[in-house]
């Protein structure tokens, strides 16, 4: 059964000194003004489900000003069991706590999924590739513990090549890291395109609908062995015989994948060591949008681009459902008012498929009185005592 938050708790979190928001239901409306910490109730909540923050904020940045320790918790249950996580921001540290036991984050993965949304998910669309690959990357780490710990030990040894590279080291040195980015970067590709490929379908059906069929979104993932071989204009459009113009991204298997790195690594060694930056690998994959078979960052209109993130949060929702079989949490910042009425209404619409939603607005009249009814709306700032009851 799908757990759901009944409260939180936060002390000496950003703005918050002290707050405590329970009898939290399937629909939380968080309203209040600029700079009441709307957005900072959202990046908690998904510290402690995601377990990621979409702000990536450092520590410090967490702690209220002018204190060491920070604190967030939450309690959660699925009528069975009842679960607390506790996330502790102490001096240089984070950790996290389940029932009061210290626990690695990987641990915690998957236990409460979230999809967060916010106004600058544009990025997604606009963006550069590595936003999206980031994005990807998000999403894998929530579904299977093993793309996280792949994804970061890739992070490593590229990090570790590319100070290879710059200190002009011994090339047999930079051969044993190749080693790794080869088996390393190979498996993470193939789990990136095995996600994207569950994705795409989801992505592509919800743009249909949230367009209403008027084109037709593409989507598709280029590994970099492949991206480097194209030209820069070829990237603009994918008509072209190249493979990655068929309709879904070319599934490997590790193996051809290893292949694939191997050679292309070994085609680009001298050109590596020339511009003293590692070029092959997942950190160089493309992951391309288009409309009609034009690229959407550039030839996309703002509501053609917004349509895309929505549907791209709602696909991802979808996808986390898929795999771990519960729904997740979904966390929306600021977005009613970015939305046109097409677009409000998908959202409602997914908000009442049955996931827990945390959605703030400085305007409440986004909200008809129906949806308001069915909602715990909770007026920031809280009363005195901190509390949101
Ligand atoms: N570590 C911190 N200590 C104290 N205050 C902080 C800290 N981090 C952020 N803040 C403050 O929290 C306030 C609220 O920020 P938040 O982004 O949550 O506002 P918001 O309600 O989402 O506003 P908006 O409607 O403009 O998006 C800001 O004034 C910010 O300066
Ligand atoms: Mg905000």
């Amino acid at each position: 059964m799908t757990l759901r938050i009944e409260s939180l708790e936060l002390r000496n979190f950003r703005n918050y000194e002290e707050a405590v928001i329970d009898g939290l239901g399937d629909i939380t409306v968080l309203v209040g003004e600029n700079a009441v910490g709307k957005t900072n109730l959202i990046e908690g909540i998904q510290l402690l489900t995601a377990l990621a923050s979409f702000r990536h904020g450092t520590i410090d940045q967490l702690v209220r000003h002018g204190e060491n320790q920070g604190r967030a918790a939450l309690r959660a249950t699925d009528g069975n069991r009842q679960l607390d996580i506790e996330l502790l921001l102490d001096g240089k540290a984070r950790k996290y706590r389940l029932n009061g036991k210290a626990k690695r984050p990987l641990d915690l993965k998957g236990l409460i999924p979230s999809v967060v949304f916010t106004p600058d998910d544009l990025d997604l669309v606009k963006g550069s590739n590595s936003g999206r690959r980031s994005a990807l990357d998000a999403l894998g780490s929530q579904v299977n513990k093993s793309y996280y710990t792949v994804r970061r030990d890739y992070e490593k040894v590229v990090r570790h090549k590319n100070r290879l590279l710059k200190d002009e080291a011994d090339p047999t040195l930079v051969e044993a890291i190749d080693e790794m980015i080869v088996t390393v970067g190979a498996q993470l590709t193939v789990y990136r395109i095995a996600l994207f490929e569950r994705l795409r379908p989801y992505l592509v059906e919800k743009y249909r609908e949230i367009s209403g069929g008027r084109e037709e979104l593409g989507a598709c993932y280029v590994p970099s062995w492949e991206a480097l071989f194209r030209k820069t204009d070829e990237t603009a459009s994918f008509d072209g015989p190249h493979r990655a113009s068929s309709a879904s991204s070319s599934p490997f298997t590790r193996d051809e994948a290893r292949e694939a790195l191997a050679r292309a690594r070994h085609e680009r060694a001298g050109e590596e060591r020339r511009r003293a930056r590692a070029l092959v690998g997942p950190h160089g994959d493309q992951i391309l949008l288009t409309l009609d078979g034009q690229d959407a960052s550039i030839y996309g209109s703002q509501g053609q681009q917004r349509s895309i993130v929505l549907a791209y949060k709602l696909a991802e929702a979808a996808v986390i459902e898929e795999i771990l079989d519960q729904k997740p949490v979904l966390l929306l910042d600021d977005v009613m008012s970015e939305l046109d009425g097409r677009r409000r209404a998908a959202l409602v619409e997914a908000m009442e498929g049955g996931s827990q939603t945390f959605i703030t607005t400085a305007n409440i009249d986004y909200f008809d009185e129906a949806m308001l009814n069915r909602s715990k709306v909770v007026n920031l700032p809280l009363d005195k005592k901190g509390c949101g009851c």
